[in-house]
Formats: structure tokens, sequence, C-alpha cells
């Protein structure tokens, strides 16, 4: 093929699954734009990367979230973009936090929380239920798990979009862009700066922070800028991935009525509807990699140092797995775990989204109907790595 696949380009930010379909039948791992990564599409050969952490380093994330130009990224310092043995050195501090008991904790407040952001859903009207709903729930719940003033949840947010696809979508020419985005890690950084400093003057809390700050790795403290990497992390992988778990969800149900109509009649098939949406449209679409040694996957030869974008919004619609993978099935054998990633960066967490999901759309369920498209059309959010609606008018009729 002499062509590259452009994964930024408008049509497949737009609807990556026909490309990613071709990718797959034509060349499973190929070079793509931006930038000549090497893509691979096919899903037993994007477990085969997870799974190798040796020659398939997280250091790609590095290279793609901190560009020369920004001057430093707590998000590209975290834990996620750690390769063993420092990655499972601070990966078991932070462990317990979202184990079984932390979450059975933390559900009764985050069922408060989904209530609310539904009481105060507009009835009857059109309301673009992005930022009211699939981004207030999981901010607020970031919030709650780390003890910060829930006042600050927008800011949250936005800092979080800055510091990934405000980074990974900048052309050259775009200086502006650029400005934003340094001063995105200059806020955030003087914010947690602010609230650890805070956190010294108090007596101990309960809160992730709390404990993160008494946490010792092999008998030493973790320093302010590890501390402040680890919560950027907690904000990113908690507010990007969620918030398009739950637009899609609403996205699947505008275009799936019946669907609707099975979980007002039986809840229990709740779980099933959010692994078919993670299945169908991942909210973290691509992984990056970088090989540390010449190493093959796919048939194709990848020298040292190639970046590799691993792409789970391909393998989960790979038919050899999937049958009839374009379609949205509620009866389709599940979980699968894939949209979570696999091997020592499976998601921490997997279980705290889970949760989130059902009890959001419990809430939407009890509180209305029906829903229905605005007559303003949603738009994608559109960078390379996450995918889910940007905006998305709908109408929302009581129950
Ligand atoms: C639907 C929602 C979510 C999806 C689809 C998702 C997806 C993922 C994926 C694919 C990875 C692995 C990336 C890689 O291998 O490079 C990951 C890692 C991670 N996620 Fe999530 N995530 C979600 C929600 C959350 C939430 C709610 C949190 C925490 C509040 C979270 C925290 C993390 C952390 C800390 C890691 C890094 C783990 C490590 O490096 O060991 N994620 N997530």
């Amino acid at each position: 093929m002499s062509e590259r696949f452009n994964l930024l380009s408008p049509e497949v930010r737009a609807n990556p699954y026909p490309t990613y379909a071709r990718m797959r039948r034509e060349s499973p791992v190929c070079q793509v734009d931006p930038g000549g990564m090497w893509a691979v599409s096919r899903h037993d050969d994007v477990l085969r990367v997870l799974k190798d952490p040796q020659r398939f380093s997280s250091q790609g994330f590095r290279d793609i979230t901190n560009p020369p130009w920004l001057g430093g990224n707590p998000f590209a310092d975290s834990m996620l973009v750690m390769d063993p043995p420092q990655h499972g050195r601070l990966r078991v501090l932070v462990q317990k936090a979202f184990g079984a008991a932390a979450m059975a904790r933390l559900e009764p407040r985050v069922r408060e929380l989904c209530r609310q952001a539904v009481a105060d859903l507009p009835r009857g009207r059109p309301v673009d239920m992005m930022q009211p709903f699939a981004l207030r729930i999981p901010a607020a719940v970031i919030s709650e798990l780390l003890g910060l003033d829930p006042q600050h949840s927008p800011r949250l947010k936005h800092w979080a979009d800055l510091l990934t696809g405000g980074v990974t979508t900048v052309r050259p020419e775009e200086e502006e862009r650029k400005q934003r985005a340094r001063d995105a890690v200059a806020e955030v950084r003087a914010y947690f700066g602010d609230v650890l400093d805070a956190r010294a003057r108090e007596p101990a809390g309960t809160d992730l922070i709390s404990e993160l700050k008494q946490a010792r790795v092999e008998g030493e403290a973790l320093s302010k800028d590890e501390l402040i990497a680890f919560m950027v992390l907690l904000l990113v992988g908690g507010i990007e991935t969620v918030v398009h778990l739950l637009g899609s969800s609403l996205v699947v149900l505008r275009e799936h009525p019946e669907v609707w109509a099975q979980l007002r009649a039986d809840r229990s098939r709740i779980p099933a509807f959010l692994e078919e949406v993670l299945r169908y449209e991942p909210p973290l679409q691509a992984a990056p990699r970088l090989t540390t040694e010449d190493v093959e996957v796919g048939g194709v030869r990848l020298p040292k140092g190639a970046s590799v974008l691993v792409l789970m919004g391909s393998a989960t619609r790979d038919e050899a797995h999937f049958p009839d993978g374009d379609r949205f099935n509620l009866s389709r054998p599940g979980p699968q775990n894939l949209p979570f990633g696999h091997g020592i960066h499976f998601c921490l967490g997997a279980q705290l989204a889970r949760l989130e999901g059902r009890l959001a759309l419990e809430a939407l369920l009890d509180a209305f109907r029906h829903l229905e498209s605005a007559p303003e059309p949603m738009t994608w959010h559109r960078t390379l790595l996450v995918r889910g609606p940007a905006t998305l008018p709908l109408v929302l009729n009581p129950a």
C-alpha cells in the first residue's frame, strides 16, 4: 500500500471504524500519520504488544504528551508512562484505593452525586448532556476521591483536556495553543502544590492525597513532583475516559430506543450494556508504546525506537473475535476487558468507571421515560487517543 492512513484526518476522527477495518484487512501493522507511528490494529497483535512491556515501553506516552516545546508535563512523569520496576513500586501504593472495599465505601456517595446531576437536568427541552451529566459526574467523583473542593471541578476537566488532547493535536504553527498548554501545566502544578501545602498544615485525612502523602516507597516518601504526577494521572485517567463512556452510552441509547426500553424494564442489564458500549466505542482508542529493541509484530519487523500506536478502538471490532462487530448488541457475551487495557498497566479505575456508569444510568432511567435527539446535531471530540461526543444535545421526557 502506498498511501498512508491519516488517523487525524477529519473523516477518520468523525468515524474511525471503516479505516480501522481496512487496516486490519490490508495492513494490520503499518506506518500512519501523524508522524509515521506504527499502528497495530488486529486484536491478537494488540494483546501481544500490551503484554510485553519489556519490548514495548510505555515511554511512548511521554513522547507524545511532552513535546520539547511544552517544557514538562506532569502527566508524562506519571506511573502510566513508567516501565518495570519503577512502575510496580508506585502502582502498589494506589491499588488499594481502587479495590472492591474502597468501591463499596464510595458507592453511596457516587449514587448521591449522580442523582444530584440528574435532578438538575432540564425537562422537556434541549440540553447538551456533556457538561451537566457526562462531565459533571466524573469530575465530582474525582474531587471526592482526592478530597478537593467540589467548586474546582470545572477547572479539573479544563486542565485534563489541555494536558492531553491540547498537547497531542497541536500543529507546529499553533503558537497560541502551545501557550495555553504551557499555562495549563503551570496552573496545575501551582494548584496541586497548594493542595499539598494545605494538607501539610492539616491533620491527615482519609482522602487519597492524604494517604499518598503518608505512603513510603522503599522507606522514602514520594516527592512533591511525584505526588503531583499521580494526581494529574488520576485527573486525566478518571475524567477524560468516563466522560466519553457516559457520552457514548447516551449516543447508543438515542440511536436504539429499544435498548433504552429494555434497560428501563430490567436494570440488571445495565452492566452488560456498559460493557458493550466500551467495546463498541472504547473511550481510550489507542495507547502509545516505544520499542526497546528490533521486534516483530504481526509479521512486520519494527526497528528499535519505533513509536507504536496500539489501537484498542480497532481490536474491539476485530471480526475474528467479535462477529458482526459493527453492530451494537446488548446480548453479546462479555465482559471482555480490553477497553481497559491489558497487563501491568491494566486500568486501575476500571471498577470505579463501571460503578459510575451504572449509577449514572440508573439515576437517568429512574428520572426519565424517554430521551430523543434535539434539533441541533451532536459533534465528536477529535483527538488521537480519546473518542466520544464533544456536544450531545438531547431532549429528556420525565417519567
Ligand atoms: C471508561 C473509563 C476508563 C477507560 C476506558 C480507561 C482505560 C484505561 C486504559 C486502556 C489504561 C491502560 C493504558 C495503557 O496500557 O497504556 C488505563 C490505565 C489507567 N487508568 Fe483508566 N480508564 C477508565 C477510567 C479510569 C478511572 C475512573 C480512573 C481513576 C480515577 C483511571 C485510572 C487509571 C490509571 C491510574 C491508569 C494507569 C495504570 C498503570 O499505569 O498501571 N481510569 N485506563
